[in-house]
This record gives C-alpha cells, sequence and structure tokens, in this order.
C-alpha cells in the first residue's frame, strides 16, 4: 500500500474516478482511522482523499487534519495537491476563477493545529514563509496553462473557523487585512503538511462573492453549483499537475524540521 502523490478533493471534488482503479483503503494512525482510495494515473501511485468525507458529512471544523496528513504520510505521499472552494473578496479574482494560493491569515479558533504538543512529540516552530509548495504551485500554473484554462498566480487566503459564512463586517475587515479568498479549511492542513515535511499546494475555485460584496445572502447550495459547473476544469487542471509532477521530486518543504531532526511520527 502507497502513493507517491495525492489529492485532497474539497467541496464539490468527489470523484475518485478521477485516478485509475480505485481501491478503497483504510489507514490507522494514533488521531484515527482514514478512509481514502489508492489508484494510479499517469504511471503514478496515488491517494485521493475525500475532505468533507462521503456526503459531505464532516463540516470544516470538524475535519481529522492531522490524521489525515499521517495517514498520506504513512502512505508515503510526497506531494498533495488540494482543492478548496472559497468566497473572494477581490473583484479581480471573480466567480469561477481558479486561484494558485501563496499565502494565508488564519482566524481559525479551536481546531488541534500541529503534531507537537510538547510531550513525547515535542515543541516544534515550523517556518512558513513560503506556506505552500513553490515547485508544486509552478507546476499547477504551467498545468493550467498547457490546459488553456486561465489561473491566478497567488493569493491570500483567510481561513475562517466556519461552519457559518462571515458577516460582511468580518468581510470587510478581511479585505482591509490583505485577504482575497475566504475558506474554511487549508488552515491547519497546509501547515500540518509543512509539519510532516511533505510538498502542499492547493488550487481554490472561487465559487461567489463574500458575503456583503455579493447582492445576494449566500448558500451552500450555491457553492456546490458553482463547484459543479466548473468540475471538469479543476479536474483537468489537477490531472495535469499530476501528469507533471515527478513522484520522486525533493525539494526543501521536505526537509522542513531539519533544525529538529526531522519528522518522526
Ligand atoms: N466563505 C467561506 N467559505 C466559503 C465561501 C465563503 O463565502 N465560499 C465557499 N467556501
Amino acid at each position: 500500500m502507497k502513493a507517491s502523490i495525492a489529492i485532497i478533493g474539497g467541496t464539490g471534488v468527489y470523484d475518485p474516478s478521477m485516478i485509475g482503479d480505485p481501491r478503497d483503503v483504510k489507514v490507522d494512525t494514533p488521531y484515527g482511522t482514514v478512509s481514502l482510495k489508492l489508484g494510479s494515473y499517469a504511471g503514478k501511485d496515488v491517494a485521493f482523499l475525500n475532505r468533507h468525507e462521503e456526503g459531505h458529512s464532516v463540516p470544516p471544523h470538524l475535519v481529522n487534519y492531522r490524521a489525515n496528513i499521517l495517514a498520506l504520510k504513512r502512505l508515503g505521499v510526497r506531494q498533495i495537491i488540494a482543492t478548496a472552494a472559497v468566497g473572494s473578496l477581490n473583484e479581480r479574482m471573480g466567480t469561477n476563477s481558479l486561484v494558485v494560493i501563496d499565502q494565508f491569515l488564519d482566524f481559525t479558533k479551536a481546531r488541534p493545529s500541529t503534531f507537537f504538543e510538547g510531550g513525547a512529540n515535542g515543541v516544534i516552530h515550523t517556518d512558513v514563509t513560503h506556506p505552500y509548495c513553490a515547485r508544486i504551485r509552478q507546476t499547477m500554473l504551467e498545468a493550467a496553462k498547457a490546459e488553456q484554462l486561465s489561473a491566478h498566480d497567488g493569493g491570500v487566503y483567510v481561513c475562517t473557523e466556519g461552519p457559518r459564512f462571515e458577516t460582511p463586517a468580518e468581510i470587510r475587515m478581511y479585505k482591509l487585512l490583505g485577504g482575497d479568498l475566504v475558506g474554511m479549511t487549508n488552515v491547519p492542513e497546509a501547515p500540518l503538511a509543512r509539519e510532516a515535511e511533505m510538498c502542499y499546494a492547493t488550487v481554490c475555485m472561487v465559487t461567489n462573492f463574500a458575503a456583503g460584496i455579493s447582492p445576494q445572502v449566500l448558500t451552500h447550495t450555491e457553492v456546490l453549483d458553482a463547484m459543479k459547473a466548473n468540475i471538469e476544469n479543476i479536474k483537468r487542471l489537477t490531472m495535469r499537475t499530476i501528469a507533471m509532477l515527478e513522484p520522486e521530486a525533493d525539494c526543501e518543504c521536505q526537509h522542513a524540521l531539519a533544525e529538529f531532526g526531522g519528522f518522526k511520527l
């Protein structure tokens, strides 16, 4: 049982047939058991993990992020491509835009956000100057070009606790602070991947303008409908990225804990 590359499918990206010959696998971790699919694409072993599980049954604040990342690590995954549905605060990033984000602002409140809580695991302070893998980001942008899709190079993702949407006042604040997009899942997923010394990048799909910018109130149905309308673009970008990635590629993300002797969980 192994994979070198993983897809973490966010809202609306639930189709494991993106990978060939998908098989159900369960991986045990100290944080819980993770169900995912293993298959292949372009000659590479690929894992597919549905972030919100069967039927979108797990809300963003209750996703078992640590179990998910550790399960992928234990399968041998070195590179993760994640997708995320987001609202937009930036008029240049309209509905249906693809954005390869490069920074985040963390407004989560009550989620386990690290593998290192003292005790046997110790205390580790991870550098997140570049929170997303520059190499995968570049590959995603090249994949978009190859697929003739337009994708924004960079964007600041504001991660809220959810599961409610935001107030217009919150959105005005996030915009003042430099946010471009708002979602509920990229933290702690991205920093946990860094702690686990895995390359990780996210492509966001804008499903709506955020509360107060959008002329109407927000609904989850609107988000799902926009994802459905754009699912082919996300699949093309994701699969082309996988086709272009070297399974054994190495970069600094995979040595993020060198100062602490590496990731040993
Ligand atoms: N806010 C938070 N998360 C989201 C949104 C939003 O407007 N759209 C899609 N995910």
